[in-house]
């Protein structure tokens, strides 16, 4: 599906994640009722507006904001570019209101459907596959404490090298990306590689803005998950790795003290075990 080339590109990266969106969420709002689109419309160009008057912005700064906004387009950055610096703030409103988990942004690289793994089994990986082995163990809950058998848990995550299957060139469709359906107690166990931490795209428009304005390009290491049971609220999240340099400054704002891991070295050796549970909102009627 996605445009390939050698090497990953920011381009090759933001085409598949634009694509990825279209076929998936872009009608999502087309219901919007004109009054809303006015409001949200003037309040943020009048916030746009207060900025350049209140830092006397120039020509050459608003020439040097159209070219980027070009070029955002021309590199297929839009969903990196909402993704990382405004998805953060929809899922806090999103999901303010609830008792178990409030989870994260999705971030651009999710893909519906990878492959089914049972209640306890391993992510596709390659043979070679890098990375420290991890086993997740964890059980899924709706908050008055009732187990939830069945509960899907769809996992994505990049590899040691910090790149997603279907979005950077050269990796099997599915490498670690899976479904995992709980058991008759809710329980599940995965068996996975520790990602890398994660760098965005620095090649494209995304990449120039962070470079213009000093910034980093980092997020810490992370695992993609959704969470979802009949009658209860789908949780997105990501969980994060103790001691990551970029867990305090995470590019996309998107870490929370409660999806961090607690790691422990296997009592065999070979990596790591963790325990993490879920726990899901029942439907509000
Ligand atoms: C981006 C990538 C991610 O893996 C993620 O979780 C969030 C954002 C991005 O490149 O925009
Ligand atoms: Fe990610």
């Amino acid at each position: 599906m996605t445009v390939q080339h050698d090497t990953p590109t920011a381009a090759a990266s933001g085409a598949g994640a634009t694509e990825r969106f279209k076929s998936d969420k872009s009608g999502g709002g087309a219901g919007t009722p004109p009054e809303r689109v006015d409001l949200l419309a003037r309040e943020v160009l009048s916030a746009v507006h207060d900025t350049i008057r209140r830092h006397r912005v120039t020509y050459a700064e608003y020439n040097a904001l159209k070219a980027w906004l070009i070029d955002v387009g021309e590199t297929g950055e839009w969903p990196l570019f909402l993704d990382v610096w405004v998805e953060h703030v929809v899922e806090d409103v999103a999901t303010e209101h609830r008792q178990g988990n409030k989870g994260t942004i999705e971030g651009p690289y999710y893909v519906p459907d990878a492959p089914e793994r049972g209640s306890h089994g391993t992510l596709p990986t390659r043979p070679d596959e890098k990375g420290a082995p991890l086993t997740w163990t964890g059980q899924v809950r709706s908050t008055d404490g009732t187990p939830l058998p069945g509960a899907k848990i769809e996992l994505w995550h990049a590899d040691d090298d910090g790149y997603y299957s279907q979005f950077a060139p050269g990796i099997p469709e599915w490498n670690l990306r899976g479904t995992f359906t709980a058991d008759g107690n809710g329980e599940f166990g995965i068996g996975t590689v520790r990602p890398a931490p994660y760098q965005i795209p620095t090649d494209g428009a995304c990449g120039r803005l962070i470079a213009a304005a000093g910034w980093h390009s980092w997020r810490p290491a992370h695992l993609h998950v959704k969470v979802s049971a009949p009658g209860h609220e789908q949780l997105t999240a990501q969980l994060y790795f103790p001691g990551d340099a970029h867990n305090d400054d995470d590019i996309a704002s998107a870490v929370k003290p409660e999806l961090m891991l607690d790691p422990e070295p296997a009592a065999d050796g070979r990596g790591e075990t963790v325990v993490y549970d879920f726990v899901l909102d029942p439907v509000r009627l």
